[in-house]
C-alpha cells in the first residue's frame, strides 16, 4: 500500500507523475526454489512526458542496480523494467523493492520525485536431497530436452514423473535422466521424486521448463489509416506479433529510426502460442516527416536461455507527415531600404511545400525585385490561399540624398545661403556644422568664416556633405616690412606679407642687383640682400595683389659707410674748353627705365646730350649737372668739370726800373707780364735764359676769369750773362684733357749787356831773365767795356793797348831789372799788377848746352830745322813755364 503522504506529495509536485509503481515475479507464483532463475518486473504507470525515468532495484536496503530510460515520449505511458534473480536459500525472507526516480528533462533546481513499490517478499525452498541438473530449462517448442535428477542419499527408488519421457522408479541408481527428443507440450511440469530412506514422505522437485516459440511474423501498421499522416493528429501504431509463446515473456520494443521509444510487456499467463498486438499512440510532428517506425519482438528468457535472446524485427513503417501551409515572420509594417527586396520576409512552411505568391495591390509581383522609392507605402500580400495570406505595408526608406554644391566663393560681408536640399524617406533632418559647431544659414561671411561646412542629414541613415566656402578679400596692409639701416657687408632680409584671399601675389619694385634674391613661400615674399653694398641703398616697394585689389609699402634700406649707387655716366666728365668754343657732353646710364636731364645755365635739357657753348657763360665757373631718377634709387646727380681757358693776349718781359746795361753783381728784377689769361691757377710762367729754363712760377689765385698776371725773376747778372737773352713763357697746364701741346705764349727776348770791372789775367809776379836774352812781358785784362792796358816802369808809361799790351825787352841787362807795373782801366775802374824782372847767368850755359844738343839732334834726324828764337809767353803757357827752372814766387 502506498503511503498517503507520498501520494499527496507526488500529486502536489506533478499531477502527471507516476501513479503507481509495482513489483512482481514474471510467470511465477508461490515460493521459489533454490538454484532457479526468476524474473522480477517493475511496472511504472503513466510516466509523464519530458520526464526521465530511472528504475532502481533494492534487496532490503541494498541497491542492486538501476535501469535508465532515455527515450522521449509525448504522452504519458507505462514503463516496465525487469531484473533477473537466482534463487538462493540465503535470500529466503528477503524483501525486493523497486523505485521509480523521475527527473524533469529540463534540469532545474527541482529535486527528482521518487516512488517506491511495495516490498516483494520471497520465500526460497531448499529441496536439498534432490539435485536437478540443469536446475531449470529453457527450450524451444519441438526441440530436444534433457535433465538429470540425482541424489547422494540412500533411497528406496527415484523416478521422473512426466507425461512424456517418464523414467520409472529405480532403486539401483543415484541418477536418472529425463530425455525427450522432441518437446511438444506447452505446459509440461516434470517432477523428480526420491523415496529417501528413513523418511516418511518422498522428496519431490519440479524442473522449471520454459517452452518458447519465436514469432512467425512481426509487422507494424497504422490503425485505420493509410498514406501520409497529418501533423498534430493522434494515430495508433500497431505491432502484430504472430504465433509467439509464452506471451508473458514477450517485450515489444518501439523504435523511431534508431531511437527506442518505449517497450510493451504483457501479463497474459497463456503458455501456448498466441497472436499478440501492441499499440503505440503517436502524434507526429513535422520533424517526424520521413521517419521510420518499427517494432521488435523480444523474448525475455532469462540467463539460462540462449544468448542473445531471440528477437524479430518488423519492416520499417515509413511515414510522411503533412502540415501547414503556414506563413510566419510576416510583420504588418515593413521598413526597407531602397534596393532591398521582400525576400526573407514571410517564410512559408508546409508539407507538401506550398507555393506562395506575392501580390501588390492584388497584382502578382516579384518579391526579389529591388524596391524603388516610388513603392513607398505600398500594400503587399503574401498569398497561399484564401485562408492563408498576410498583408504587409512596405515603407521604402532612402536617402538622405543631398544635393549641394561643393564649393562656393563669396566676397567678404556677403550673405550666404547655400541652398542645399536633402531628400529622403523618412524626411531627413538637416543640420550644418563647422568644426563641430552648429551653424545657421543665411550667414554674413567674414574672412574667419571661410572653410569647410558639413551638412549632416539624418533620417534612417545619415549622409553628410562637405561644402567649402571661400571668402575672398583684397590685401589689406603689408606686415613685417620695416626700414633697415645696416652695415656694409651684412645680410638683409625684407619680409613682405599681406593677408588676402585668394592668396596675394607679391611683386617688388627696387633696383636690381646680383646680390638681391626674392623667394616667395608660405604667403611670405622674402627679399634677401646678401652682403649689402652701397648699390643696395635705396627704396624697396612690396606690392601684394590679388584679383580684388592691391596694396603696397615702401621701405628704405640704408647701407651705412658705403656710397649709394649713382648709375650715371657723364662723358666727358672733365672738359677743358677754350673760351668761345663749344663741346658736347653726354649723360648716359645702363640702368633703365630712367629719367635723366641736364641742368645748365638755369636751363633744363631733358636729353642726355648737352651742348656746352662757352660763349654763353655768364661767369667762368659754370657746371652742367646731369640728374637721374631710377627705380629704387635715390635721385642722384653727376656734373661735368669744365675748365674754361683763355690764352694770354700778350706776354711781355722787362727789367723793373732799369734800362741799358747792367752792372755785374747787382740785383735786378725781371718781370713777365701775362695779359688776359684764364684760369690763372693753371698758369705757369717759365723763365728762360737762352734755352735754359731758369724757373717756373705757379699761381694760387683761384679766380676763374681772365686776369693780367705778372711774374718776377730776381737776377744778379755776371759777365757770362753779357749779351744773354732773357725771356719768359706763359703755359696753361690743362692736363689731362688739354689740347697737346699745351697752349703757350712766349715773351720778347730781353738782351742784356753786363758791365764789369777790368781784371788782369796774368798772375806772373816775377821773371828771371837770363842775361842778354830777350824777354816779353804780356799783360792782358778783361772787362766790359774793353779795358785799356798800359805798362809802366819807373812811373813812366811805356806802352798802351786795348785789352792787352806786350812789353818787349831785348838783350836784357841789369838795367832792365826792376819793377814793372801793368795797369788796366775801364770806365771808372782800374787794376794794377807788378812784375819783378831779374837777371840769370846760369841760363847762358844751359842755353849753350841746349843749342849743342839741338844741333846734334838736327844733324842726326833733320837737316833743315830752323833755329828758333826763344820766346816766353807769360799769358798762356803755364806748362811751358813749368818746364823751365824759373823761380816762381
Ligand atoms: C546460495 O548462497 C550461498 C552464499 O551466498 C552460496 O554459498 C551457495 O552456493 C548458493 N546456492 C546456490 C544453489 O547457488
Ligand atoms: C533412520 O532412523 C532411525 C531412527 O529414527 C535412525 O536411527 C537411523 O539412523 C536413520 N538412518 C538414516 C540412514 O538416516
Ligand atoms: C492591405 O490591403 C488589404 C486588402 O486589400 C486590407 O485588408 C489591409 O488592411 C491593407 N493593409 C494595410 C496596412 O492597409
Ligand atoms: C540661393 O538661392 C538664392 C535665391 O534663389 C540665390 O540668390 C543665391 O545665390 C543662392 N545661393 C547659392 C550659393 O547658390
Ligand atoms: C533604420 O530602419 C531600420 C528598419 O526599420 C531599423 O532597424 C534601424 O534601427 C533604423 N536606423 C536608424 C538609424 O533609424
Ligand atoms: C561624413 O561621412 C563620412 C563617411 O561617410 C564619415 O567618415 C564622416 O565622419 C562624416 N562626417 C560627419 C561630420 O558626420
Ligand atoms: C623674415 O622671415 C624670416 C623667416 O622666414 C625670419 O627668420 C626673419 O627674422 C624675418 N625678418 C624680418 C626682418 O622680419
Ligand atoms: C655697384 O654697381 C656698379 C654699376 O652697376 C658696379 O660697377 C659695381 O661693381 C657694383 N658694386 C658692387 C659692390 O656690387
Ligand atoms: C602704393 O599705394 C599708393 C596708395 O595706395 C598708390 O598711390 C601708389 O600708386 C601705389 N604704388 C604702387 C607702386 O602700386
Amino acid at each position: 500500500m502506498l503511503h498517503l503522504t507520498s501520494l499527496l506529495l507526488i500529486i502536489l509536485i506533478n499531477v502527471e507523475a507516476a501513479d503507481m509503481v509495482s513489483i512482481s515475479v514474471v510467470g511465477h507464483t508461490g515460493p521459489m526454489i533454490e538454484g532457479t532463475w526468476y524474473e522480477l518486473r517493475c511496472d511504472v504507470q503513466k510516466v509523464a512526458p519530458d520526464q526521465l525515468l530511472t528504475v532502481r532495484w533494492y534487496k532490503g536496503q541494498t541497491l542492486l542496480t538501476d535501469t535508465s530510460f532515455n527515450d522521449s515520449i509525448k504522452t504519458p505511458v507505462d514503463k516496465s523494467a525487469t531484473y533477473w534473480i537466482f534463487a538462493n536459500t540465503t535470500d529466503d525472507g528477503a524483501e525486493y523493492r523497486c523505485e521509480a526516480v523521475l527527473r524533469q528533462r529540463q534540469a532545474g533546481p527541482q529535486p527528482p520525485t521518487t516512488e517506491m513499490s511495495e516490498p516483494l517478499l520471497v520465500t526460497v525452498y531448499c529441496n536439498c536431497p534432490v539435485v536437478l541438473q540443469p536446475p531449470a530449462v529453457v527450450v524451444e517448442y519441438g526441440t530436444s530436452v534433457s535433465a538429470n535428477c540425482s541424489t547422494s542419499k540412500p533411497h528406496f527408488g527415484m523416478a521422473w514423473e512426466v507425461p512424456q519421457g517418464a523414467v520409472d522408479l529405480r532403486e539401483d541408481v543415484q541418477l536418472i535422466t529425463w530425455n525427450l527428443s522432441r518437446l511438444e507440450d506447452w505446459d509440461i511440469k516434470p517432477l523428480c521424486y526420491i523415496n529417501i530412506k528413513n523418511q516418511t514422505k518422498p522428496d519431490k522437485r519440479h524442473l522449471p521448463v520454459i517452452v518458447y516459440k519465436t514469432p512467425d511474423n512481426v509487422s507494424i501498421s497504422i490503425v485505420g489509416h493509410t498514406g501520409p499522416v497529418t501533423e498534430g493528429t493522434q494515430y495508433e501504431l500497431q505491432c502484430d506479433v504472430q504465433n509467439v509463446a509464452p506471451v508473458h515473456r514477450l517485450t515489444v520494443k518501439w523504435y523511431k529510426g534508431q531511437t527506442l521509444l518505449t517497450d510493451t510487456f504483457f501479463n497474459d499467463p497463456t503458455k501456448t502460442p498466441v497472436n499478440q498486438s501492441a499499440t503505440l499512440q503517436i502524434s507526429p510532428s513535422r520533424a517526424d516527416d520521413a521517419a521510420d517506425y518499427w517494432c521488435e519482438a523480444e523474448l525475455r528468457l532469462g540467463p539460462a536461455a540462449p544468448q542473445p535472446p531471440p528477437t524479430m524485427k518488423s519492416d520499417p513503417l515509413h511515414i510522411t507527415v503533412h502540415y501547414g501551409p503556414e506563413i510566419s515572420d510576416c510583420p504588418e509594417y515593413v521598413w526597407l531600404k531602397e534596393g532591398e527586396n521582400l525576400e526573407g520576409y514571410c517564410s512559408v512552411t508546409g508539407n507538401p511545400l506550398p507555393e506562395p505568391r506575392w501580390l501588390k495591390a492584388g497584382k502578382p509581383t516579384d518579391p526579389t525585385s529591388p524596391l524603388r522609392r516610388t513603392e513607398n507605402r505600398h500594400n503587399y500580400t503574401m498569398y497561399i490561399n484564401e485562408d492563408t495570406r498576410q498583408h504587409l505595408m512596405v515603407f521604402v526608406m532612402y536617402g538622405p540624398e543631398i544635393s549641394c554644391r561643393k564649393h562656393i566663393t563669396v566676397l567678404e560681408n556677403d550673405k550666404v545661403e547655400p541652398n542645399c536640399t536633402a531628400e529622403g524617406f523618412p524626411p531627413p533632418e538637416v543640420t550644418w556644422f563647422k568644426e563641430e559647431q552648429r551653424v545657421y544659414f543665411p550667414k554674413r561671411m567674414q574672412r574667419a568664416d571661410a572653410g569647410k561646412y558639413v551638412l549632416v542629414a539624418v533620417n534612417n541613415s545619415t549622409s553628410n556633405h562637405t561644402l567649402e566656402i571661400e571668402v575672398q578679400y583684397s590685401p589689406s596692409g603689408i606686415m613685417g616690412l620695416n626700414d633697415q639701416s645696416v652695415t656694409q657687408g651684412s645680410n638683409v632680409d625684407l619680409n613682405c606679407t599681406s593677408s588676402a584671399w585668394p592668396r596675394p601675389d607679391y611683386e617688388w619694385i627696387y633696383h636690381p642687383e646680383p646680390n638681391v634674391r626674392i623667394v616667395s613661400e608660405d604667403g611670405v615674399s622674402k627679399l634677401s640682400i646678401a652682403s649689402a653694398s652701397g648699390n643696395n641703398t635705396g627704396t624697396y616697394t612690396c606690392i601684394a595683389s590679388n584679383t580684388l585689389g592691391k596694396t603696397n609699402l615702401t621701405v628704405r634700406v640704408d647701407v651705412q659707410g658705403a656710397e649709394a649707387l649713382c648709375p650715371l655716366i657723364v662723358n666727358p666728365f672733365n672738359v677743358v674748353l677754350e673760351y668761345r668754343q663749344s663741346v658736347v657732353v653726354e649723360c648716359n646710364t645702363s640702368v633703365s627705365p630712367s629719367d635723366l636731364h641736364w641742368e645748365f645755365l638755369n636751363h633744363r635739357v631733358n636729353n642726355g646730350t648737352l651742348l656746352v657753348n662757352s660763349s654763353q657763360f655768364k661767369n667762368w665757373d659754370e657746371t652742367p649737372r646731369c640728374t637721374g631718377k631710377f627705380i629704387g634709387l635715390d635721385t642722384c646727380t653727376k656734373h661735368v668739370d669744365i675748365t674754361l681757358y683763355k690764352t694770354p693776349d700778350n706776354v711781355y718781359n722787362s727789367i723793373v726800373n732799369h734800362t741799358g746795361p747792367v752792372i755785374e753783381g747787382r740785383q735786378y728784377e725781371l718781370q713777365c707780364d701775362v695779359q688776359n689769361v684764364a684760369p690763372v691757377h693753371r698758369l705757369t710762367v717759365k723763365w728762360y735764359k737762352g734755352q735754359t729754363l731758369l724757373k717756373d712760377t705757379f699761381f694760387n689765385d683761384s679766380i676763374k676769369t681772365p686776369v693780367n698776371q705778372s711774374a718776377t725773376l730776381q737776377i744778379s747778372p755776371s759777365r757770362a750773362d753779357d749779351a744773354a737773352d732773357y725771356w719768359c713763357e706763359a703755359e696753361l697746364r690743362l692736363e689731362p684733357a688739354a689740347p697737346q701741346p699745351p697752349p703757350t705764349m712766349k715773351s720778347n727776348p730781353l738782351n742784356i749787356t753786363v758791365h764789369y770791372a777790368p781784371q788782369i789775367v796774368s798772375r806772373m809776379n816775377s821773371v828771371l831773365v837770363p842775361i842778354f836774352s830777350d824777354v816779353s812781358l804780356n799783360c792782358s785784362a778783361e772787362g766790359n767795356p774793353e779795358p785799356t792796358v798800359m805798362w809802366s816802369f819807373k812811373n813812366q808809361t811805356i806802352i798802351t793797348g786795348r785789352r792787352q799790351s806786350t812789353l818787349t825787352i831785348s838783350r836784357a841787362t841789369s838795367a832792365n831789372a826792376g819793377i814793372y807795373t801793368c795797369t788796366a782801366t775801364s770806365l771808372s775802374w782800374s787794376q794794377t799788377r807788378e812784375v819783378k824782372v831779374e837777371e840769370d847767368y846760369r841760363f847762358l850755359l844751359i842755353s849753350v848746352f841746349i843749342i849743342v844738343f839741338i844741333i846734334i839732334f838736327l844733324i842726326i834726324l833733320v837737316a833743315y830745322k830752323k833755329k828758333r828764337t826763344r820766346k816766353y809767353d807769360i799769358t798762356r803757357n803755364n806748362n811751358c813755364m813749368a818746364m823751365k827752372p824759373l823761380k816762381n814766387n
